[in-house]
């Protein structure tokens, strides 16, 4: 369960755990899933230049967002379906992010219900929901976010319609939480309200409502700029981890365009093929605030439920404390851009390159 030696280890008792469809639920995406090669291909090219002979004797891997401490710099972003890893799903995530420290985002795509979860596990969380009805009902889901405690409210931008996924296609898999009882598709039913969302529905949000707002999906630096301008209080840079648009920029090249357009106004949050602890601090060193990692969040769940979480979690804490003082960094905070240096990739990037030794024979 929780007592793997190492970040491959997880991935192979993931993959041992999982089901030939529920797999490549996970791994897989949009299309010919080239957004999600770029995405760990850019990771792969960028390389560090570290610096010499500075006091790294106590590493800092601590910051905040939204008010939250974080004890890394990490949240762990929305997962649909997150039952299909581990039983008890997005209150799985949440005990175990709770437990170590870190940001969960719940998904409105999984099951139990946000509600349920803040009843069941105490701690910092912020909810992200797709739209399925009309303005009343938006309301009444943020009055009930709040009512719940949640620490913020997050609205999926790059998902105005669902994208077309071949390796689920092609295998007739239905993600849980859109089965029937009997296994069929659910009739979603009606208009598809997630692509009447425009800067209208933030801006209402915004209007009406006292919460924290995170706006994930954000590629282009315009809309960052107009993130800022319409008082979005987190931008996060996403491209849906490769699994809505094909072929759009890798995340990790968004981020610096990004980061100069909001201007230190609002946190940036980044996510798209991060898998270790010198992913993370890559991430830091070209702006963001903190890193989001879906896969691995779903690969710890299914390599054993909570127990593996937090196991993966504080393999993943040793990395980032590793690669910081290697790089002659003492805390998260201080890290810069001319630290990393952009590379060409040592060999074909794909969602599973953060790990080549998966492929030994060890
Ligand atoms: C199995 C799975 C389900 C996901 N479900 C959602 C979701 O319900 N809402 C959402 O905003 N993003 C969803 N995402 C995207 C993630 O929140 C995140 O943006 C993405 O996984 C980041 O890329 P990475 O997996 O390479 O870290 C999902 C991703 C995966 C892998």
């Amino acid at each position: 369960m929780g007592d793997f030696k190492t970040l491959t280890d997880m991935v192979r008792l993931a993959q041992s755990n999982l089901d030939k469809g529920d797999w490549d639920y996970l791994v897989g995406a949009a299309d010919t899933e080239a957004s999600l090669r770029r995405n760990r291909a850019a990771l792969d090219a960028w390389a560090f230049v570290p610096r010499i002979l500075q006091d790294v004797s106590n590493v800092r891997t601590a910051t905040r967002l939204l008010g939250q401490n974080l004890r890394i710099p990490v949240v762990l972003p929305p997962i649909g379906s997150v039952q299909a890893f581990t039983p008890d799903g997005g209150s799985a995530v949440a005990q175990a992010a709770a437990e170590f420290g870190v940001l969960q985002i719940l998904s409105s795509s999984c099951s139990p219900d946000f509600e349920t979860v803040a009843k069941d596990v105490l701690g910092p969380r912020v909810y992200q929901l797709y739209l399925t009805g009309d303005q009343a009902w938006l309301d009444d889901q943020i009055e009930r976010t709040i009512a719940s405690g949640y620490a913020g409210f997050c609205l999926t931008a790059d998902t105005q319609v669902y994208s077309r996924r071949e390796r689920d296609i092609m295998q007739g898999y239905i993600p849980m939480q859109a089965r029937t009882a009997t296994g069929t598709m659910l009739d979603q039913g009606g208009a598809n309200y997630q692509s009447t969302m425009t800067w209208d529905t933030v801006a209402h949000i915004k209007g009406k409502f006292d919460i924290p707002l995170i706006v994930k999906g954000v590629l282009n630096p315009d809309d960052a700029k107009r993130c800022v301008d319409a008082g979005v209080d987190v931008v996060y840079v996403s491209n849906h981890g490769g699994r809505q648009l094909d072929h759009t920029v890798a995340c990790i090249d968004a981020l610096p365009d990004v980061v100069a357009a909001v201007d230190g106004q609002v946190p940036v949050v980044v996510d798209g093929g991060f898998m270790r602890g010198a992913d993370v601090i890559k991430g830091l060193c070209l702006g963001a605030t903190a890193v989001g990692m879906g896969r691995f969040e779903a690969l710890a769940a299914a390599a054993g439920g909570v127990p593996a979480m937090l196991r993966a979690l504080t393999i993943l804490e040793r990395e980032i404390q590793i690669s910081l003082a290697l790089t002659g960094i003492a805390d998260v905070c201080d890290l810069h851009a001319d630290l990393v240096t952009r590379l060409q990739p040592l060999r074909p990037s794909h969602a599973l390159s953060a790990f080549p030794l998966l492929e030994e024979d060890y």
